[in-house]
């Protein structure tokens, strides 16, 4: 396993900064966007002293304001507890319920407000608009089922491998009522993927839906069900339950068999519950909401632990006020429920402030690129929340579609890698109508909601460059000594957050050691020091500050290669490569891709006596895909006589990545092998 200080490590590391800096020197500084008049004239937040109320000597307490958008059961007492680092404990002594917070004390002034557009991916079906009310009703039949039938209880882990249906934010409220912590596993991840996570968090419980839509396909999703509950067995973790959902409820749309006294039809089964409520658990402020599983520095992904008060409340504040949804506004996060972008911002933040949010079952390019701006137009979305690879996918295949609709957004967000600044333009001039404010929100899986982004009301846009930290955040930049660069020196460096925050997790499920060596380790002078001021956390990406305090974030330090926006953990791609017999060594990079940001390419040497196959490469790439999912599918598989090594042993991934790039791969003299790299570059190029 890599620790983060191994000699490969920080040889790698150090490459990677330098070319990265390089690269970051070399784009221009790009000219400000203004923000329109009548976006401001209506915002939340127009006035720049909020970072006055939030400076750095004003923490804890400003967070107050944080928890006060939540009703509480109890108030809490303590702001912050950080008198054991890096375990935070915010809002200590408080009692709250996130279901609470994001139906039933909505009822009174928006029962009959839609809650949630369902958008089915088959255009020709019925969009489904749930209200309040209808959201009410379901969960708590849902809840009552869980308790009941289902035996759960406050504190309980339940793994959901759902798609993007309207049933998805229904489970994790029902969960969230009762106290039982729900642990969303991304449908397009395999049945391995998930007995994974089911066997981490030792869920007795699986929910999963039987089919959905997917480009024009109905795929069955719960043959996944059958693989993932096989595998948790044989990991020691035995599922007592799969309840089910139907696509369409009263008809089975899985060709996968029902496995006797353990399978549940969901639907059927609910017909017993029928208006049954179930009180809202009143939960300790730092009782775990859910878990989110990601990639990290080593193989395994690690199950993120988030807290109730401090996350929810965190998601609200900034729904609220970097992307200024008022109640009456429709928004629309088009990102997949499975991600910690959906979590906070389909689900959590949106709906905590009675907003109206749209979860839309297909791909954004179904059946063309067009779709996106139907669905807005259709049902008046005027607040949109996308990922650089979604633009980039619906530039080069409909760039003229959008002018083609009557919508009007009036704000957009980008997410999850680095958006280039041709890309930015088109969203802005063409999705955006030169209307809408666009905001680049800089966060992590580990954090909750954003960190750095422009304030829409208050700052200029800055095309390729996400904002500042927003207010309570301070980040800073350190480098590989931990001195501060400081902001307009063109120097990179990594990026931490000086100060804890509510929205932050609360550690790795069953592995706070790592929780502590990964993000608080590198840069904490005094392991024994009680105070937080010496536990910035390190977010593992490498970022430049202009000096208008703006930072550009340009990418992954460590072992993990964000494709689409989604990490992938080099470990975890490396492991399914090695499972195929024929496989000696395995080394996966990055690669730049036109659409998806980054595309893994994976080379391969064989154990000796084998030929390079086309069939061998396939069988690598099916590994993957069933050890995984499809989107961890590897661009090319290059099977290599050899892999450049240095002269410990250490396969050297930066020549690779060189390679796979199209970049001179730099000195390779002091490789063991270097004669292989002319080898390597003939096969791969
Ligand atoms: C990257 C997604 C540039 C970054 C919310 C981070 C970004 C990783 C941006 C987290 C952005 C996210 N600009 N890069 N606006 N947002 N990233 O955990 O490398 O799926 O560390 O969370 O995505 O990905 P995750």
């Amino acid at each position: 396993m890599s620790e983060g200080k191994s000699p490969r490590h920080a040889a790698e590391q150090e490459s990677a900064d330098v070319s990265e800096a390089e690269i970051a020197v070399h784009w221009p500084e790009e000219d400000y966007v203004l923000p329109a008049g009548q976006f401001i004239a209506q915002a939340y937040l127009t006035n720049p002293g909020v970072f006055e109320r939030f400076s750095l000597d004003r923490f804890p307490e400003c967070f107050k304001e944080f928890a006060d958008l939540l009703d509480w059961y109890k108030y809490w007492e303590t702001t912050v507890d950080t008198s054991a680092p890096p375990f935070w404990r915010w809002f200590v002594g408080g009692r709250i319920n996130a279901c609470h917070n994001c139906v039933d004390r909505h009822l009174a002034a928006y029962r009959n407000k839609t809650a949630i557009h369902f958008v089915p991916e088959p255009e020709h079906e019925a969009v489904h608009h749930l209200t309040y009310q209808e959201l009410f009703v379901r969960v708590n039949e849902l809840a009552a089922l869980l308790r009941e039938f289902c035996d759960l209880k406050a504190g309980d882990r339940v793994t959901l491998h759902m798609p993007m249906v309207a049933e998805l934010p229904i489970t994790m409220l029902a969960c969230a009522r009762i106290g039982v912590i729900h642990s969303q596993v991304f449908s397009g991840f395999s049945g391995t993927a998930c007995a994974e996570r089911i066997a981490d968090s030792e869920s007795r419980l699986l929910i999963t839906m039987d089919a959905y839509h997917r480009s024009g396909e109905l795929l069955d999703h719960k043959e996944k069900a059958d693989i993932a509950v096989a595998e948790a067995a044989s990991a020691g973790q035995q599922v007592e339950k799969v309840l089910i959902w139907q696509r369409y409820p009263g008809k089975y749309s899985s060709a996968a068999r029902l496995v006797k006294g353990r399978d549940v039809i969901l639907n059927d089964v609910l017909a017993g519950f029928r208006g049954r409520r179930v009180e809202p658990e009143p939960m300790p402020a730092e009782a775990p909401l859910f878990l989110m599983y990601t990639s990290g520095t080593t193989g395994r992904p690690k199950g993120c632990q988030h807290s109730t008060g401090g996350y929810l409340s965190y998601v609200a504040w900034t729904s609220k006020y970097i992307q200024d949804i008022h109640p009456e506004d429709v928004y629309w996060c088009m990102a997949d429920i499975g991600w910690i972008t959906g979590h906070s911002y389909i689900v959590y933040g949106p709906l905590a402030l009675a907003a109206s949010s749209v979860v839309y079952e297909g791909v954004p390019t179904w059946p063309d690129a067009g779709r996106p701006w139907r669905i807005a137009e259709s049902l008046g979305v005027n607040i949109f929340h996308t990922s650089p690879t979604a633009i980039r996918a619906l530039r080069r295949n409909g760039p003229d579609e959008p002018a083609k609709y009557n919508y009007h957004f009036k704000h957009m967000t980008t997410v999850g890698e680095p958006i280039e600044p041709e890309v930015w333009k088109w969203y802005h001039r063409e999705v955006g109508k030169g209307e809408a404010v666009i905001v680049d929100t800089w966060w992590q899986t580990e954090n909750g909601g954003f960190l750095c982004s422009t304030l829409p009301g208050i700052h200029p846009m800055k095309p390729g460059s996400t904002g500042p930290g927003i207010p309570g955040i301070h980040p800073v930049i350190f480098d590989e000594e931990g001195k501060e660069i400081p902001a307009g020196s063109g120097k990179a460096g990594n990026i931490c957050i000086r100060n804890p925050w509510p929205g932050i997790f609360q550690t790795v499920w069953k592995d706070p050691d790592r929780y502590v060596r990964q993000y608080y380790a590198r840069y904490c002078k005094n392991p024994d020091s009680k105070d937080w001021r010496d536990w910035p956390y390190m977010a593992g990406d490498g970022a430049m500050q202009a000096a208008d305090g703006y930072f550009r974030i340009l990418g992954r330090i460590d072992d993990v290669i964000n494709v689409s926006g989604h990490r992938l953990g080099t470990k975890e791609i490396e492991s399914a490569a090695l499972l195929v017999s024929e496989v000696a060594e395995a080394a996966v990079v990055p690669v730049a891709d036109e659409v998806k940001g980054k595309v893994p390419d994976l080379y391969v040497s064989l154990k000796p006596g084998l030929l390079p196959s086309t069939k061998i490469a396939n069988k690598v790439s099916a590994a993957v895909v069933s050890q995984i999912g499809a989107i961890a599918r590897p661009h090319r598989v290059v099977i290599v006589p050899d892999m450049p090594k240095t002269r410990s042993g250490k396969i050297m991934r930066r020549v690779l990545a060189a390679i796979s790039n199209r970049q001179e791969p730099g000195d390779v003299s002091t490789l063991a092998n270097p004669e292989v790299v002319e080898r390597i570059r003939a096969l791969a190029t």
